[in-house]
């Protein structure tokens, strides 16, 4: 699937500059863009971004509460003229506190040649989908072949990371699932063990899931402080690591004696950085996620190399997708139309 770009076919359907289109939740499931398509749309998306064709600033943040962030992660594709912005907050506590997702958000879409407001959209889902996409795009490009899969946090995240480890990963066998909470693990096994034609087996401990497995993520909590809970002395050479809880899962010292560290956006990362989240400092980039994927900059050079890749995640990411639900929603006539 490419970007659709034809702004007729949008403005033929909505009354620009009198009305938006409003998606909730369900709209966006309902409409049925598969993970194949996602996939395409993230690459493409990261393609442009490491070809430096974007605009994003880092985002700019809000902080009620220790550890938790609102973020506005605006953004403009000007290849396939997409402009639109991200407002996102994570609470780490909301599933013990109130039984509420972590990550909530909505997403609005401009029209490029007007500036109008087009669509405003529920982000929860897209999020879900594109932060995986990047994950696994990355681990495709960075260790091709690899058998074994390790994941650490089983929500949201960690769920739909196995589900597109298992497409992007085509010699994938099994994969290792952890979750300090033993029943978010077991959840996922039974959900989707099912499905997919790979074996899941709950790993007995951080230890024994970094030990097993090639290419592993995590998908926990976001904290200024590291847990550090996979230990270096774990991590051997040759594996691909890719957070994209940044670095909370870590022991930083993999990231600093890593052969090649690589994050989605050095702008964010430094941006979080400068908000204290890295206490010992940034480690020293190699290349970002797109450069690599675009082909600008190497991946690995060696079966050796211990690689860990950051992706905290990133707007032109979040509008590409959300144009293409856009789109979709306008041909089936999903969503609710509301006046300016
Ligand atoms: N990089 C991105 O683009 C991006 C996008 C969305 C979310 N996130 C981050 O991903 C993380 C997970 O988000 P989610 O929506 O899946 O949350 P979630 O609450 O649905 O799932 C998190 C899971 O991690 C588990 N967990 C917490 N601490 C753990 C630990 N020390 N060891 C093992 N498991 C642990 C929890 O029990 C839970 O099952 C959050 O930190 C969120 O901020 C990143």
């Amino acid at each position: 699937m490419t970007f659709p770009t034809d702004r007729q076919r949008v403005a033929d359907q909505l009354k620009l500059g009198s009305e938006l289109l409003y998606l909730s939740r369900q709209d966006v499931e309902q409409l049925g863009l598969t993970r194949d398509a996602l996939l395409e749309l993230t690459r493409q998306a990261l393609v442009e971004h490491g070809h430096r064709r974007y605009e994003m600033p880092a985002k700019i943040g809000v902080h009620p509460y220790d550890n938790v962030f609102y973020h506005a992660m605006p953004a403009y594709l000007p290849g396939p003229g997409i402009v639109g912005a991200k407002w996102i907050e994570c609470y780490p506590d909301n599933p013990r506190t109130f039984g509420l997702p972590q990550t909530t958000g909505l997403l609005v879409l401009n029209d490029v040649e007007s500036g109008v407001p087009l669509a405003v959209m529920d982000s929860a889902w897209l999020t879900a989908m594109r932060t995986p996409a990047v994950t696994v795009l990355a681990a495709a490009a960075l260790h091709p072949g690899a058998t074994t899969f390790g994941m650490f946090g089983c929500g949201v995240q960690g769920i739909e990371h196995v589900r597109y480890a298992v497409l992007a990963m085509p010699e994938l066998e099994t994969v290792y699932v952890y979750d300090t909470n033993e029943a978010a693990a077991d959840a996922l096994i039974a959900k989707l063990q099912p499905e997919l034609g790979v074996r899941i087996a709950k790993g007995e401990s951080p230890e024994a899931v970094t030990k097993s497995a090639e290419v592993l993520s995590s998908a926990t909590v976001i904290l200024r402080e590291p847990l550090a809970v996979v230990k270096d002395e774990w991590v051997t050479a040759g594996q691909t690591i890719l957070p994209c809880d940044l670095n909370t899962f870590w022991d930083p010292r993999t990231s600093r004696r890593a052969d090649k560290y690589i994050v989605d956006s050095v702008e964010e990362h430094e941006l979080f950085a400068s908000m204290g989240y890295f206490p010992d400092g940034l480690p020293e980039v190699a290349a970002e996620t797109g450069e690599v994927l675009a082909g600008v900059q190497p991946g690995r050079e060696n079966a050796d190399e211990i690689i860990v890749n950051s992706n905290i995640g990133m707007a032109v990411c979040d509008i590409a997708v959300g144009h293409a639900i856009m789109h979709r929603a306008l041909e089936h006539g999903a969503g609710v139309r509301l006046p300016l």
